[in-house]
């Protein structure tokens, strides 16, 4: 029976990747390892916690012993690694928290895998340690084409009807790492060090590195669900620079069900690039944003308009990312499910519809629950 850790599985991403193998996998030992830091929060999995094939364990990547322990316990075959430091501003304020998590935690997270894998007379067999990473280790996109076109423009790099690419380059999978925050420098240090292990130890590692994710229970200081927030209380809309910066959104689900598609069938060894195609100037999400806050609170579409603050821009703001995700839709078949359209409204209304969750991890009452819940152990 496989038994799998899912790091960082009380977060945004993690929770729904968590959900995803409980319910669609009933045979399988799902682990959820989370130090439950301000960004976890198991109220995001209340439907499944009592699912027999589920357990939640409140731990540090960075323990080697704890994990080493938990890895002979459950007879682990998997690791699905998301636990990381993940908002870019907190890491230019904070880099040696970022180094710790992001880079110790997974150097921790390999180094227990291995020598508990090793230590089993079927070695690596069966085995699979699969990181998640992001776009952002490659650096920033221009936004200019060789001939000339003013952006945005369409490709033939496109599998949707929604795409706007707004330079003539994308992020492919043998781009070279280029980080600029705190946060990517930690994610490429991260990812290095996983190649590493395959190539010296053969870990049967695979890396995916994804564009930003949108929709239910992301925390409220990432763009998309702390303007829809901000909106909802009229609050102001602290836009970076001009607004024109460029990231390319897909909604979570979608990245879980890329992550369960690849942790079954990709190669080992190999890097994914996971995208939807989906290039939005940030100026333009905030519009739709408001729009549609307006529409499902009621208000005048467009009335919030003037809540749009330009704000010093982030200390090294990445201009543009857009991922090419052509090999994982030829290898793996995998493709995104929804329409932007769709995903925004389904988003807007659940932050709307889940005031209490907003209200519960912005007032910090779940983290004193929490450490209430645990204290002493
Ligand atoms: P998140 O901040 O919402 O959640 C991170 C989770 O990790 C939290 O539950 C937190 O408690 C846990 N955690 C943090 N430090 C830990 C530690 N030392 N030990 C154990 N648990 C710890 O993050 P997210 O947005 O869900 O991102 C998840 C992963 O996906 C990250 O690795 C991130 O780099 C990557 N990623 C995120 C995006 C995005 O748009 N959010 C896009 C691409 C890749
Ligand atoms: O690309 C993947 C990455 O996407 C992930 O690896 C990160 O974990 C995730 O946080 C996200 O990083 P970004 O920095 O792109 O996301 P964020 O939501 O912080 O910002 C999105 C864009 O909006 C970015 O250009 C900065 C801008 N922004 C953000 C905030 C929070 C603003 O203009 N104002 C804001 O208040």
């Amino acid at each position: 029976m496989p038994s799998i850790i899912i790091t960082g599985g009380a977060g945004f991403i993690g929770s729904h990747v968590v959900r995803l193998f409980v319910n669609k996998y009933p045979d399988y030992r799902i682990i959820n390892l989370d130090k439950l830091t301000y960004a976890g929060n198991l109220a995001n999995l209340s439907d499944i916690e009592a699912a027999p094939n589920y357990r939640f364990v409140r731990m540090d990547i960075c323990d080697f012993s704890g994990v080493l322990a938990l890895m002979n316990e459950e007879h682990v075959t998997g690791i699905i690694h998301l636990a990381a430091e993940s908002h870019v501003d907190r890491s230019i304020k904070d880099p040696l928290t970022f180094a710790q998590t992001n880079v110790m935690g997974t150097l921790t997270l390999l180094q227990a895998a291995l020598a508990y894998w090793q230590s089993l007379p079927e070695g690596f067999e069966g085995k699979r340690f699969y990181h998640i990473s992001t776009d952002e280790v490659y650096g920033a996109l221009s936004m200019t084409h060789p001939q000339g076109i003013e952006p945005p423009f369409t490709t033939t790099a496109s599998s949707g009807s929604h795409h706007l690419a707004y330079g003539e380059a994308f992020f492919t999978e043998d781009l070279k790492y280029q980080p600029h925050s705190p946060y990517s420098a930690s994610k490429a240090a991260s990812d290095h060090f996983v190649r590493a292990f395959h190539d010296t130890y053969g870990l049967p590692t695979i890396v995916t590195n994804c564009s930003n994710n949108y929709g239910p229970y992301q925390f409220p200081e990432k763009l998309i669900p702390l303007f829809i927030n901000n909106i909802r209380h009229r609050r102001p809309l602290p836009v970076y620079g001009r607004g024109e910066n460029v990231r390319d959104w897909l909604y979570v689900e979608d990245h879980a069900r890329a992550i369960d598609v690849i942790f079954h069938r990709g190669r080992v060894a190999d890097t994914y690039n996971i995208g939807g195609f989906n290039e939005w100037k940030n100026i333009d999400i905030v519009r739709v944003l408001i729009q549609t806050t307006d529409r499902l609170l009621g208000r005048p579409e467009g009335a919030d308009m003037d809540l749009i603050t330009y704000v010093t821009d982030r200390a090294g703001h990445d201009l543009r990312y857009a991922i090419d995700s052509r090999k994982l839709q030829r290898e793996l078949g995998w493709e995104p499910s929804l329409q932007f359209e769709e995903g925004i409204e389904r988003t807007v209304r659940w932050y709307l519809d889940n005031q209490a969750w907003l209200d519960n991890v912005t007032s910090g009452d779940y983290q004193r629950y929490y450490e209430q819940m645990y204290a002493g152990r």
